[in-house]
């Protein structure tokens, strides 16, 4: 890797990048999107901005997330449900289990780094609490796994049913992203790919499914793709990126038609370009500068996404209002992939 940090052509350093981590320092903060107001509030990781101190403005843009009486049909809501999430710690696994929580499930945040997933379970507590002060907190925990392991997947399951009395949802979203020329891509980076992001997966889908079919409850997954799976990026090399994430869209879409008379849906969430909070390193863009507006000169909605604008899919995807979708892609790409 420190090899790699030398080379200087966009072309180059664009090379076995452990990459998708295109995400901002912690000096850029996220872009306010005027009628996102509450989810920045959401968003915000360490809960230093506090619930109530937004503009009236703001309040008023902030729809369905406000305190205040605003209106929308019950079964968005996921009161009563209990939630499981895979790489719920950091970046888009984070919005998510925010978006999980503020629509009132439970949840259990499943991750490879359990300290963080525990101050995450904290915070994401906290911002409820102080959000809706006369309302009943969800129960937040944390839970480590490395998902590519069957074993440490069955064991996790086991401890979050000795802290939460059903599960009754599922997000998958634990995965990475590697560029590497295919014929570079060495035979031990290949396996982990296909462990955490197809084989974690189905350990994580066919081990919760085994725990609602005992118990015959209606369940509902949602498994993480990406476009990757159905596009081919360009001009980052990622041949088997996209083909685990493919893998992903077609076992939601087949575990969707096999289930679904015990009663489990199961749908594919698949963002787009999207920028992801902790900024890790961004070397890859730091390189090649132009290489995000070339991007974003490619997506109709002219920008990258947010991780809050998954927000609102998964919870619907999540809840009775989509009963009726099964075995779906939504993609959430500001349009990248029509053109
Ligand atoms: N960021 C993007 O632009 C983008 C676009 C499309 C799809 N995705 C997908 O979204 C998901 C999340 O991406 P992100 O950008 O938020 O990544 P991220 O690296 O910011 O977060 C991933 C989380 O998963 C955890 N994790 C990683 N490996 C794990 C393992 N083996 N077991 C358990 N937990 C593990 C990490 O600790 C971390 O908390 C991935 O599946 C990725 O492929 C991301």
């Amino acid at each position: 890797m420190s090899s790699l940090r030398t080379l200087s052509t966009a072309r180059r350093a664009l090379r076995c990048w452990p990459p998708i981590n295109l995400a901002r320092t912690s000096r850029t903060p996220i872009r306010t999107f005027q009628n996102y107001a509450k989810l920045q509030q959401i968003s915000q990781v360490d809960g230093s901005i506090k619930a109530g101190t937004m503009s009236k403005n703001s309040r008023e843009n902030a729809g369905a997330t406000t305190p205040a009486f605003n209106p929308t049909l019950p079964f968005f809501s996921l009161t009563g449900k209990t939630a499981v999430i895979t790489g719920g710690a950091r970046g888009l696994g984070l919005a998510m289990s925010k978006a999980l929580v503020m629509s009132g499930a439970d949840l259990a945040i499943v991750d490879i780094n359990k300290d963080e997933a525990k101050k995450q379970a904290v915070a994401i507590a906290r911002l409820f609490s102080e959000t809706y002060p006369n309302q009943k907190t969800p129960k937040v925990t944390a839970h480590y796994a490395d998902v590519s392991a069957k074993s440490d997947v069955d064991a996790a399951i086991a401890e979050i049913l000795t802290q939460h009395s059903q599960i009754t949802n599922l997000v998958t979203c634990a995965g990475f992203c590697e560029n590497c020329d295919a014929i570079d891509f060495q035979p031990e980076r290949i396996k982990r790919m296909l462990g955490v992001n197809v084989e974690g997966t189905y350990y994580f889908a066919t081990g919760v499914a085994k725990h609602m079919m005992e118990r015959q409850i209606a369940g509902n997954m949602v498994f993480i793709g990406s476009i990757s799976g159905s596009i081919v990026n360009v001009p980052q090399p990622q041949a088997l990126y996209n083909a685990s994430k493919a893998a992903v869209r077609h076992l939601a879409a087949s575990l969707a038609v096999e289930w679904a008379n015990k009663d489990i849906r199961v749908n594919c969430l698949s963002p787009g370009y999207m920028l992801t909070e902790i900024a890790m390193d961004a070397q890859i863009l730091v390189d090649n500068p132009g290489l995000k507006a070339e991007w974003e000169s490619k997506i109709p909605q002219g920008k990258m996404g947010a991780p809050e604008e998954l927000m609102g899919t998964v919870a619907f995807l999540s809840s009775a209002a989509s009963r009726y979708i099964t075995g779906q892609e939504i993609k959430v790409d500001g349009g990248y992939t029509v053109c």
